[in-house]
């Protein structure tokens, strides 16, 4: 095509493609799944059943609900291959690197490319897909923490299988929390979509070529793990555990995030669309009160985090700038008061974002989208001659 070329750097005003999935207003603060509010979901209804609503469109009645969660238990056992790859792998391996490289490598196992025309072949590899990246995600911590590999228990449910994939030790029984598996279920649920984000439109744009649902996660995986995007519920807790270890001087963060010279940034602050609140910043944070208290935990970086929340909403920059918590402002300290390691923070969000892009993956390739193919405007050197090497 010959026409004039808009730039738009970061595509912020760039609609990519219609979508029937997420709806986000940034202004109001306004986040639905498929027409249903982000507050009723993450209040009356389950993580499964919302990946269900996110990838097939409805709310499942309640014997829909049961043969996805049955249809997931088909596809619960990892080829034993798989762990020879993860073997390969240094303990020292970032959690996310390692769950980017099993999800492409199950493509090795599942080599078939799915006709995204036979409903019957779709849904069994979206099944698939949910039932082997939960367990491959646990893998990546047994693998950093030396413990053997755990299997998932088809007679139990689909939070409570992660806990026990985690946690579970041949040395003893592992005692489930019910508090920690309904605040897991939550989070799942407000972390499982989220319109055109990174990692979505990477899978997206990935997916346009006739790429696999494996290979097209497996980039999702990667884009969610850089610290501007879902890397950031790492970053946060990194950056709170300095702020306490440099005696609780949130000031001093709030200006080093303020000077143009120093590439610092807020981590968990401020986001593309929502120019005023996260709406599920605020169910975060109040979980992140409601589960602390349930555990007993008194966590001095909780208050840190509300400190520095309090200073930010009251300092003109960000509030010219419109910057908020986003969603990984809380998300951290509530893993973190359920024993799970920062490093595994990024890896939890792709657990939850996983349905949100297999829903996006497929209706991009039900509604036969074009190969993604962007122009660019080109600024580099015009025609030259070639220099013999010794001329140069
Ligand atoms: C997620 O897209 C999604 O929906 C993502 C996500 C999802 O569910 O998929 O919501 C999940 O990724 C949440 C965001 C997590 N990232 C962080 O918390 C990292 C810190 N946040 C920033 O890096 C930033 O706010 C972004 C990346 C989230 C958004 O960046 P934008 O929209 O490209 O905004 P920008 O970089 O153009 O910033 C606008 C201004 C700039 O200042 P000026 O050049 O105008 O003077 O705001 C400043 C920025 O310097 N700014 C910040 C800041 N975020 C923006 N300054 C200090 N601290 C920050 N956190």
């Amino acid at each position: 095509a010959t026409g004039a070329v808009t730039l738009d750097p970061g595509f912020k005003n760039t609609g990519a493609c219609k979508s029937e999935i997420t709806f986000l207003d940034g202004e109001k603060g306004i986040l639905r799944y498929r027409g249903y509010t982000i507050e009723d979901l993450a209040e009356k209804s389950s993580f499964l059943e919302v990946s269900y609503l996110l990838i097939f469109g409805e709310l499942p009645a309640a014997a829909v609900l049961e043969k996805f969660e049955n249809d997931i238990k088909k596809y619960t056992l990892v080829n034993e291959e798989m762990k020879n790859i993860i073997d390969g792998f240094p303990k020292t391996a970032h959690p996310m690197g390692v769950l980017a490289s099993l999800t492409s490598a199950l493509t090795a196992f599942n080599p078939q490319p799915v006709d995204v025309n036979d409903e019957e072949e779709l849904y069994d590899t979206v099944c698939k897909t949910m039932a082997k990246f939960l367990v491959i995600a646990t893998w990546t911590y047994r693998k950093k923490m030396g413990y053997p590999l755990n299997y998932y228990d088809n007679t139990k449910g689909h939070v409570e299988n992660f806990l026990r994939l985690m946690f579970e030790l041949p040395t003893g029984p592992y005692k489930i929390d019910p508090v920690i598996v309904n605040a897991l279920d939550k989070l799942f649920i407000l972390h499982a979509d989220h319109e055109q984000n990174c990692s979505a439109s990477t899978v997206r744009i990935v997916g346009s070529s006739h790429a696999g649902l494996f290979a097209s996660i497996s980039a999702g995986v990667s884009a969610l793990w850089g610290p501007l995007h879902g890397g950031a519920n790492q970053a946060v807790l990194e950056m709170l555990e300095e702020i306490q270890a440099n005696g609780g001087d949130a000031d001093k963060y709030l200006a080093k995030a303020k000077d143009k010279e120093d590439p610092f940034r807020l981590m968990g602050f401020g986001h593309r669309v929502y120019k005023n609140f996260d709406p599920r910043a605020k169910i975060i944070k109040k979980a992140a009160d409601d589960v602390l208290e349930a555990l007993g935990v008194n966590d001095p970086i909780l208050n840190i985090a509300k400190k520095l929340e309090e200073a930010a909403l009251k300092d003109e920059y960000f509030k010219s700038r419109n910057l908020y918590p986003n969603v990984d402002f809380y998300s951290g300290i509530i893993y973190r008061a359920m024993g799970i390691p920062t490093e595994m923070f990024t890896v939890l969000f792709a657990i939850g974002r996983l349905p949100g892009w297999i829903a996006q993956w497929k209706e991009m390739r039900l509604n036969k989208e074009p190969i993604g193919r962007p122009r660019q405007i080109y600024t580099g050197s015009p025609l030259r001659d070639f220099v013999p090497v010794d001329k140069r």
